[in-house]
């Protein structure tokens, strides 16, 4: 619904734009520094800057370097823009913590939700403004246009509240840890990385339970498949086939090009069905390499 607005680029750490050797260590600050010079070329017209934490799908669950979403929080609360966080597939325990932001104790003005919010049990999304947002609004006008037909729907909002109960019941935020050695999130983790042996493979990344595999037709450039292959989508129908459901992308190289999973299991799965998935997903890597 935004229709023209600026964009900055993202620290894509396998792509790095500035070509660095120490796996973006230091990059962060000079990724953040797009978004002051975007704020300071607006001349005073940026409401706000709204982000990923981790990427979702388009990109495949690219990690910032540490230091990026501290520094970039800092630069809006500077400029006076609202920091907005879409967390529809990163948030409600994806990345083992409550919302995603919480991995750089970054605190958005205005956070989104949606997706594990009802666990897919019926349709729910959450808009959560802080208080300086809140009292703009109660001190203004006073009122807040908004809403849709089944806005506030009973059936959705006990969906709702019964996942938070079993979330809670289960642990299943500490599931999705990938920092914990006993979780289905630190098990996914060493899982796909024995991925990295296949000579398609160019990329594992992820955090929690939000995890990518980016294909590449030669490993030492980087050099991506031919649009035209589907790669990742001839892959998740070879695993789809074994009974594996990934969600194949394209275009994480430069918006047409590049094949990518997003592999996002639910907190509750065990470590054999994640052994034995990845196994799957393998075999169907190989399939269509060959
Ligand atoms: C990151 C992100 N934001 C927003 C949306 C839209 O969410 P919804 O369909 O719940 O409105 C999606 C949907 O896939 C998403 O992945």
């Amino acid at each position: 619904m935004v229709r023209e607005f600026e964009h900055i680029g993202i620290p894509y750490c396998y792509r790095c734009a500035h070509d660095c050797t120490d796996g973006c260590r230091n990059c962060g600050l000079r990724y953040a520094a797009e978004l002051e010079r975007a704020i300071e070329a607006a001349n005073g017209s940026a409401a706000a800057f709204i982000f990923e934490p981790v990427s979702g799908a388009t990109l495949g669950a690219v990690v910032p370097p540490d230091g990026y979403l501290q520094k970039i929080a800092e630069i809006c609360r500077q400029h006076g823009v609202l920091l907005i966080a879409d967390e529809v597939m990163t948030g409600m325990g994806r990345t083992g913590r409550n919302f995603a932001v919480e991995h750089w104790g970054v605190a958005p003005d205005i956070l989104i939700s949606a997706k594990g919010l009802s666990s897919g049990y019926a349709p729910l999304g959450a808009v959560i403004a802080n208080k300086k947002v809140v009292d703009a609004v109660a001190n203004g006008s006073g009122a807040f246009l908004h809403g849709f037909t089944y806005n506030s729907h009973p059936v959705s909002v006990a969906a709702g509240h019964a996942v938070f109960a079993y979330m809670r019941k289960r642990n299943l935020i500490q599931a999705a840890d990938s920092t914990r050695t006993d979780s289905a999130g630190h098990t996914l983790a060493r899982n796909l990385e024995t991925l990295s042996d296949l000579n398609s493979v160019g990329d594992v990344r992820g955090i929690g339970l939000l995890w990518g595999v980016e294909f590449v037709a030669d490993k030492k450039s980087k050099q991506p498949f031919p649009e035209g292959m589907n790669f990742a989508a001839s892959v998740a129908s070879a695993a789809a086939e074994r009974g594996v459901l990934v969600y194949p992308m394209q275009g994480c190289v430069d918006g047409n090009s590049g094949d990518h999973l997003l592999i996002a299991p639910p907190a509750v799965i065990t470590p054999e069905e994640i052994a034995w998935a990845v196994q799957h997903l393998r075999e169907a890597v190989q399939e269509v390499n060959a």
